[in-house]
């Protein structure tokens, strides 16, 4: 059955910019109330005023979702600045490629608590506010990068495969509360986060990556939010993603095999130089 979007309240964390930015402005074309949460103030105000600009509502907050209690502080504020929360997209995640001894424990342990401990931070704070309204939707930004072993994305990767598997069980165990829970696997899409994550790649990265379609943030928001409305379990768009779920599902082999020829081309490359 497809849910109405419009006049629900929604926290988007991650929605000052990117794919989280083209989240807020589909639903708020829908009618949906945002609240926007990320670290820099100012990006928020401008998404803020750009919402509001175009008839829509949203407030802001600024806060970094690896601090647990501020966090608390800042998603209570913003339910209480809308009167509820109807829905949750945890979305705020980056991407430190490399190889895995050239990540040093910190960069590691960054990309964990942002990706993987702030949305778990996110859900614990947000699912009482759903719980008082008699529900609504959880919506947990992953990667495709989360189902397949993808070069240079060890740790990314591995917070990704953290995040579905979060949202496996929370379906379950909030099935009975009237709780929905989408999980969202964007292709390559550019964002101001891709364009810095792209300066990091290794060559065998590039090369295994190379060719696959780089998509804009509306198109993918377009899909994301059609997909919550529509009760989807899982949304992505393109071939390229939708051959890897596929492959690494069905024929693991064959993704072994294509990243192996990828990997040799790109080394012979770099000899060749
Ligand atoms: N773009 C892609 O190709 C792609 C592919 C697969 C998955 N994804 C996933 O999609 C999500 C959005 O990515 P994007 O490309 O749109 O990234 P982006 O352009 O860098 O935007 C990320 C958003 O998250 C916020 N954020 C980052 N760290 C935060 C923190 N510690 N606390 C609070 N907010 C934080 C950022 O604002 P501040 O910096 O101001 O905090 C920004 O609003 C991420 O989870 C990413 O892993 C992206």
């Amino acid at each position: 059955m497809r849910r109405t979007l419009t006049g629900k309240n929604i926290l988007v964390t991650g929605g000052s910019k990117g794919i989280g930015l083209a989240m807020a402005r589909e639903l708020s074309r829908r009618g949906a109330k945002l609240a926007l949460l990320a670290r820099d103030p100012e990006a928020l105000e401008a998404a803020r005023a750009e919402l509001e600009a175009a008839g829509g509502t949203a407030v802001v907050r600024a806060c970094d979702v690896t601090d647990v209690e501020a966090l608390g502080r800042a998603v209570s504020e913003l339910a209480l600045a809308l009167g509820g929360l109807d829905g949750v997209i945890a979305n705020s995640g980056y991407c430190h490629p490399g190889y895995f001894h050239a990540i040093s424990p910190g960069d590691a342990g960054r990309q964990i608590d942002t990706n993987f401990k702030g949305v778990v931070y996110t859900l614990h704070h947000a699912i009482p506010e759903l719980l008082k309204r008699g529900g609504g939707f959880i919506a947990i930004t992953s990667s495709p990068a989360g189902n397949a072993g993808i070069f240079g994305f060890s740790v990314y990767g591995a917070t990704k495969a953290a995040l579905n598997n979060l949202a496996e069980t929370l379906r379950y165990e909030y099935a009975d509360k009237n709780i929905s829970v989408h999980l969202l696997l964007p292709p390559d899409t550019q964002t101001p986060g891709y364009d810095q994550e792209v300066l990091l790649y290794p060559p065998e990265t590039r090369s295994v990556l190379q060719g696959g379609k780089l998509f804009p943030p509306e198109q993918v928001a377009h899909r994301f939010v059609e997909a919550i409305e529509r009760n989807r379990r899982q949304a992505t768009i393109g071939f390229e993603t939708h051959a890897l779920l596929w492959m690494t599902r069905l024929a693991p082999r064959l993704w072994d095999h294509y990243t192996a020829w990828k990997i040799r081309s790109a080394r012979r490359k770099e000899t060749a130089q």
